[in-house]
C-alpha cells in the first residue's frame, strides 16, 4: 500500500492491495477457501480474514484515508460489528435523527434492550450534541448528508465539541451517500467511518457489502470481537471480488452520478408538481456552505416532496419507465422510492416528522443514463400530478 500512498485516487482505486501473481494474472484470483494451511499460512479462517477481502480493505483503508479497514457482509453488519466492538451495557449514544431506516431502528428498539442508552437528536444545531454529552456517552453517530433528506452536518464542527469534551468518545460517520471519492471523514476529525459498499462502492447492484475504516486498533478489535465473535458478518470472497472489480471505475462513475443529478435537479425545480428539491447543491439549501467544505462534488443523491395524496403519488411513481421504483441507491439504473412506506418505514409517524421526511418525499439515486432520457421520464410521470 506504501508505495500507492501519494498517488491519485483512480490510481489507488485500482492497484492498491495487488500482491504479486505466481502465474502473473492481472487480476487477483477468488480465494474461495473457508480455512488455511496452519504450518505455512499467515492467515488461519476466512471468519478472520482472507486474501480477497485483505484486498478490498487496503483499497477502502487507502481511500478512506484511514489506518486499517474491515469488510462485512452488508452495511448493517458494519454497522452492527462496529458499535458492539465500541461499546458495553451502561454507555450512551447520541444520534443523528434522521438515519437510514434499519440504522435507526438497530438504535431505537435495538441498542436499548442490551442496555445502551440512544438519544436522537437534530445535529445540525451542534448545541444538542455537546449539552447532551455526559460521562457514559461513547459514541456519536450520523450520516452526512443524512438519508434521505439530505440534510448536511458539519463533520469537523461535530467531532471538534466532541473529542474537546472526550477525546476517547468514537465519532462515527456512515459516508455511504458520498463514497470517499467525495468526502473523507476520517480526514475531518471523524474516528470511525461506516459504508454499504452495497452502494456506490460496489456500484452494480448485485451484492451486498459494507465496510468499517479507523484506526488500526479499532479495526483488530472489531475484526476479533465484532466480527469474529459478535456478528460473523464476513463479506464472501466472490464479494470481495466484485467490489474490488466495482472499485476501478468509483471516481468516473461518482463524476457521472453528480452530472446526472445536477441536471434532473434543474429541472426538477421547474415542474409544477414538485413542491420542494433537497440537495446540497442547491445555493439555498441549508447547509450548501458546509456541502462546499466538505463535499469535493454533491452527489448523486436528492429528494423531492412531490404535490397530492399518498395514493396520486404511489400511482405515479408506479409509471417509471426508465427509473425503478425501488429501495437502494448507487447503481447504475436509477432508483426512486417513497421514504415514509419504504426504506424509512421503521420510523413512526412522529419519528418521521422529526427526521423532516414529508409524506410526499421521493428520494432519488441518480443513476448513469443519458441524462436527456431522465428527464423525459420524470417530465411523463409528473405531469400526470398536475
Ligand atoms: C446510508 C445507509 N447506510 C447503511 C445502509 C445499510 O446497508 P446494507 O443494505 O448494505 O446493509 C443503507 C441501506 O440502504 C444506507 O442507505
Amino acid at each position: 500500500m506504501e508505495e500507492f500512498k501519494n498517488m491519485d485516487f483512480a490510481t489507488r482505486q485500482i492497484h492498491v492491495g495487488k500482491e504479486p501473481d505466481q502465474y502473473g494474472a492481472l487480476v487477483p484470483p477468488i480465494y474461495m477457501t473457508s480455512t488455511f494451511e496452519a504450518v505455512t499460512s499467515q492467515y488461519f479462517y476466512s471468519r478472520i480474514s482472507n486474501p480477497s477481502l485483505t484486498l478490498v480493505e487496503k483499497k477502502i483503508a487507502s481511500l478512506e484515508h484511514g489506518e486499517a479497514a474491515l469488510a462485512t457482509a452488508s452495511g448493517i453488519g458494519a454497522i452492527s460489528s462496529a458499535l458492539w466492538t465500541a461499546l458495553n451495557a451502561g454507555d450512551e449514544i447520541i444520534a443523528s435523527e434522521t438515519i437510514y431506516g434499519c440504522t435507526f431502528s438497530l438504535l431505537k428498539e435495538n441498542m436499548p434492550r442490551f442496555g445502551v442508552k440512544v438519544l436522537f437528536v437534530d445535529m445540525a444545531d451542534i448545541e444538542n450534541i455537546s449539552r447532551n454529552l455526559t460521562p457514559r456517552t461513547k459514541v456519536v453517530y450520523f450520516e452526512t448528508p443524512c438519508n434521505p433528506t439530505l440534510k448536511v452536518l458539519d463533520i469537523a464542527a461535530i467531532a471538534k465539541v466532541v473529542h474537546d469534551y472526550n477525546p476517547d468518545i468514537k465519532v462515527f460517520v456512515d459516508n455511504t451517500f458520498c463514497s470517499p471519492y467525495i468526502q473523507t471523514p476520517l480526514t475531518l476529525g471523524a474516528d470511525v467511518v461506516v459504508h454499504s459498499a452495497t452502494k456506490y462502492i460496489n456500484g452494480h447492484g448485485d451484492l451486498l457489502a459494507g465496510f468499517v475504516v479507523g484506526s488500526s486498533e479499532f479495526i483488530e478489535k472489531c475484526r476479533v470481537i465484532g466480527v469474529k465473535d459478535m456478528t460473523g458478518s464476513v463479506m464472501s470472497p466472490m464479494n470481495a471480488f466484485l467490489v474490488a472489480r466495482g472499485l476501478k471505475t468509483l471516481d468516473v462513475r461518482m463524476e457521472k452520478h453528480c452530472s446526472n443529478a445536477e441536471k434532473l435537479v434543474e429541472f426538477l425545480r421547474q415542474h409544477p408538481a414538485v413542491e420542494k428539491v433537497y440537495y446540497p447543491g442547491l445555493e439555498d439549501f441549508p447547509g450548501h456552505e458546509i456541502a462546499k467544505k466538505q463535499m469535493s462534488r454533491f452527489g448523486g443523491m436528492l429528494a423531492i416532496d412531490l404535490k397530492g395524496s399518498r395514493e396520486q403519488i404511489g400511482e405515479a411513481l408506479q409509471k417509471f419507465e426508465v427509473c425503478t421504483l425501488a429501495v437502494s441507491l448507487g447503481d447504475a439504473e436509477t432508483l426512486v422510492e417513497h421514504p415514509a412506506t419504504m426504506t424509512h418505514s421503521t420510523y413512526s409517524a412522529e419519528d418521521l416528522k422529526a427526521a423532516g421526511i414529508s409524506e410526499g418525499m421521493v428520494r432519488i439515486s441518480v443513476g448513469l443514463e443519458g441524462i436527456d432520457d431522465l428527464i423525459e421520464d420524470f417530465r411523463r410521470v409528473l405531469d400526470t400530478l398536475v
